[in-house]
C-alpha cells in the first residue's frame, strides 16, 4: 500500500477521517518506537489533510531551570520553535487544560506563538495516556497549523482526537 499517494475526500469529513484512522493504524502496524511512529504520523497527516503548513508533535520535557515544558518532536513543515513553556501558546494551553483547543484566528489568541508567519488558524490535540494511578497523563500534543482562517471545525476535532488515541495506543512512551 502506498500511503504517499492516497487521496482523502474531505467533502465528507467523517468518512475521510475514518479512512485516515484506518490507514494510520495500518501504517504504524506493530511498530512501538515513539520517534518512528510520530514521524510517520506527522507525514501522513501533513499530506492527507488539505491546507496545512505544519503538522507535528510537542513532547513533555524538563527545561534548564527544572520547569516543565514542551519540546518539539517529529513534524512536517517549516522549522519550529524548539521549547514552549507549559501554559504558553496554544500548545502549552492545551497541555494544561488536557483538552483540544481550536483557534479559528491565531491573531485573536493572545498568547499565540508564531513559528511560521503564514499560520492563520490552528488546532492542538493533547495526547493523553493512563498513568499507573489510572489518571490521564500528558504524553504530548498534536499541533496542526493552517494558512487558512478557521480551517479546523468540529469534524476535525473529532477526527483528530480519534487519530491521537491511535497514536497514544501505538507507541512505547517514556516514564
Ligand atoms: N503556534 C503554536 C506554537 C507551535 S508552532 O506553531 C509549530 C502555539 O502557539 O502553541
Amino acid at each position: 500500500m502506498s500511503f504517499a499517494t492516497t487521496h482523502y475526500d474531505f467533502t465528507d469529513p467523517a468518512q475521510a477521517y475514518a479512512d485516515l484512522a484506518r490507514d494510520l493504524a495500518a501504517l504504524l502496524g506493530a511498530e512501538r518506537d515513539l520517534v518512528a511512529n510520530l514521524a510517520n504520523a506527522a507525514a501522513l497527516l501533513y499530506h492527507a489533510l488539505p491546507d496545512l503548513n505544519w503538522a507535528g508533535f510537542y513532547l513533555p520535557a524538563i527545561g534548564a531551570t527544572g520547569a516543565r515544558e514542551l519540546i518539539v518532536g517529529p513534524f512536517q513543515g517549516r522549522p519550529a520553535c524548539v521549547r514552549i513553556a507549559i501554559g504558553r501558546g496554544v500548545c502549552g494551553a492545551a497541555a494544561v487544560r488536557r483538552e483540544t483547543i481550536v483557534v479559528p484566528d491565531v491573531a485573536a489568541f493572545d498568547d499565540h506563538i508564531a513559528c511560521d508567519a503564514a499560520s492563520r488558524s490552528e488546532i492542538v490535540v493533547p495526547l493523553l495516556r493512563p498513568d499507573r494511578a489510572g489518571d490521564a497523563a500528558l504524553a504530548g500534543v498534536l499541533d496542526l497549523d493552517s494558512p487558512k482562517l478557521a480551517r479546523f471545525g468540529d469534524a476535525d476535532r473529532a477526527g483528530l482526537e480519534r487519530i491521537a488515541n491511535i497514536i497514544v495506543g501505538a507507541c512505547e512512551w517514556p516514564g
